[in-house]
């Protein structure tokens, strides 16, 4: 899909990746870009600078995200593209609380199901809609020392997986966007791992310029980082090599760790 021309929402585009995303398809020629965020004077900003709406939106509360896309389409017809990008991070494992896992499977996961839940039926009589999901490498991989994180990224994955075989026959595109570090606020606050993922982190215009690419040609997984297809692969065809590579990684940020406190 050429975004030149389209109506295009993103979420979480006040900031980060979100914002480039926002940026770069007002710089492609979309029609209309909405920036939705909970952020709202950063939603403001990019908005302003793009010419496009800012709509505040708590991805993680249904009835937001059925007003965003309400809002959207009286103002400016069908959404072409829908980019669910907001999400959250932070550490955690097995012992962090319930209310926890329940705040990123709302905002990371469950932000994916209330959009399209609204989405699909207009995009399927229109027979055609865009979804781009922003998961992650963590959704192919993991996160180390971020349990939640892991866990909800690869249900996008799996969910946008679920969608496109759904789906796809009936015109509706669906794209999963799977980064490595990139350099956002969110990388900043991801501690040790942060480290060794800025050695290879790349701009969020990097980000959306790829995103563009794959856009045009409709790919599922678009990795701005080609070695996480690499990691992917590797994974799949011996899981208990790769799962011994990631425990001594685990190794070396516990150590990295020590040697900080
Ligand atoms: N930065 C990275 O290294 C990296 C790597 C892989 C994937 N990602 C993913 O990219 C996406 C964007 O992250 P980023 O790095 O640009 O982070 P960021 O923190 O710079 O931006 C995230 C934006 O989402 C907004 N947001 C958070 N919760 C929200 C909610 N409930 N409703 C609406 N908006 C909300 C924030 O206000 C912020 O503007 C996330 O889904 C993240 O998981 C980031």
């Amino acid at each position: 899909m050429e975004v030149s021309g389209k109506v295009v929402v993103v979420t979480g585009g006040g900031n980060g990746i979100g914002a480039a995303l926002a940026r770069r398809f007002a710089a492609e020629g979309a029609a209309a870009v909405v920036v939705a965020d909970l952020d709202t004077r950063a939603a403001g900003r990019v908005a302003a600078e793009v010419g496009g709406l800012a709509i505040e939106t708590d991805v993680s509360t249904e009835s937001d995200v059925v007003r965003l896309i309400e809002t959207t389409q009286d103002r400016y017809g069908p959404i072409d593209l829908f980019c669910a990008n907001a999400g959250i991070a932070f550490a955690g494992s097995e012992q962090s609380p319930d209310e926890d896992w329940d705040r990123m499977w709302r905002v990371n996961f469950f932000s994916h199901v209330y959009a399209t839940r609204h989405l699909l039926p207009a995009w399927l009589s229109r027979g055609s809609g865009y979804f781009l999901a922003t998961a992650s490498a963590a959704g192919l991989l993991t996160n180390i020392g971020a349990a939640q994180y892991t866990v909800t990224k690869h249900a996008v994955v799996a969910f946008a997986e679920w969608l496109a075989i759904t789906h796809g026959d009936a015109g509706i595109r669906v794209s999963c966007l799977c980064p490595q570090g990139v350099e956002t606020r969110m990388l900043e606050e991801s501690g040790p791992v942060a480290n060794l993922l800025r050695a290879t982190a790349l701009t969020p215009e990097q980000v959306a310029s790829v995103v563009v690419d794959g856009l045009a040609r409709e790919s599922f997984l678009i990795l701005p980082h080609p070695e996480v297809g690499e990691y992917l692969a590797n994974k799949v065809a011996d899981p208990d090599r790769w799962l011994a590579g990631m425990r001594r990684l685990q190794q070396k940020i516990n150590e990295a760790t020590k040697m900080e406190e």
